[in-house]
């Protein structure tokens, strides 16, 4: 049986290593794609695989087609929205990711970006401390709950807002505080720590009114997803408020516009590198792995998306 490892942005060697012993051990055979440049070369490569490990990459309807033996693909990571998932479901093809295994990255990095942009992205002149100021961490999943810890530990005040979250109890057990609309949570943090994912109801939906509510000297933090980002509205926020921050690891669509127009208050990252660390990558690829030779030996499903 064929595995593929599909992955424009490659996992660490070392995660690479790990996969493949998984899969040989399975008695599978691996098959690697980094690096591609042209869908044509995922198309060729997907064609005669029985599972498929992906990162970002986009598994659309087309890949779908061409995966003529296809069973199984494991997003290596959190966010699945890269998957056409109505034409996996319509095949019988199980889709899954691997939630947690990066989150630790991604967390570390959103709490980076805040002392980026609070000490003027390392240019000369007088920053702001992150101590002391409130944390608003928008989705309480696993990455929005270790960068609540994280900004604990580093003494901010933290709160969150989860649409899905309604027992006050889940935050106050992380000593976190809720508040009950997503316009309060903008209205009172001084950093905004987004994770909610790319979704028909989140696309667009952060934009001028959310972000003009917030305090003076405002930064909102973009680990997630841009879609999900109304990029004129931010715009409209940066020019309406002088002191309202950016910054993003997922470039929006129109950041060399951005840049040119707001320079220092806006930053995102040349490429996306959330979940870029050796052990995010060991821990999201091995668990994929895992998932695949579970699901292929012995039809395992813990973690499908698509039920
Ligand atoms: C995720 O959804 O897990 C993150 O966005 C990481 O994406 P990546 O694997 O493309 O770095």
């Amino acid at each position: 049986m064929k595995v593929l490892v599909a992955t424009e942005k490659p996992f660490a060697k070392k995660a690479v290593d790990g996969i493949r012993e998984i899969i040989e051990t399975a008695g599978c055979e691996l098959a690697l794609l980094e690096k591609y440049t042209d869908k044509a070369q995922l198309l060729e490569a997907v064609a005669d695989a029985e599972a498929l490990i992906i990162r970002s990459d986009k598994v659309t309807s087309e890949v779908i087609a061409a995966a003529k033996n296809l069973k199984i693909v494991v997003r290596a990571g959190a966010g699945y929205d890269n998957v056409d998932l109505a034409a996996a479901t319509e095949r019988g093809i199980v889709v899954m990711n691997t939630p947690g295994q990066n989150s630790n990255a991604v967390a570390e990095l959103a709490l980076s970006f805040m002392i980026y942009m609070s000490r003027n992205r390392f240019t000369p002149g007088t920053g702001r401390e992150i101590q002391g100021k409130t944390l608003g961490i928008h989705a309480y999943g696993n990455v929005g709950k270790l960068v609540g810890r994280k900004g604990k530990a580093l003494g901010m005040n933290v709160i969150a807002f989860d649409p899905f979250i309604t027992d006050p109890a889940v935050f106050e057990a992380d000593g976190v505080k809720a508040v009950s609309s997503i316009e309060e949570l903008y209205a009172q943090s001084d950093f905004l720590s987004l994770h909610i994912p790319a979704t028909p109801e989140t696309k667009k939906s952060i934009g001028r009114k959310l972000l003009t509510s917030m305090p003076k000297g405002a930064v909102l933090v973009n680990t997630a997803r841009k879609e999900v980002i109304d990029e004129a509205g931010l715009a409209e926020a940066l020019q309406e408020r002088e002191d309202l921050k950016y910054i993003t690891d997922i470039a929006a669509e129109t950041q060399a516009e951005l840049n040119e127009k707001f320079g220092n208050r806006v930053f995102a990252t040349p490429k996306k590198m959330g979940a870029e660390t050796a052990e995010a990558n060991i821990n999201a690829g091995l668990a994929a792995a895992r998932q695949v030779v579970g699901y292929l030996k012995e039809g395992i499903t813990r973690f499908q998306v698509n039920k």
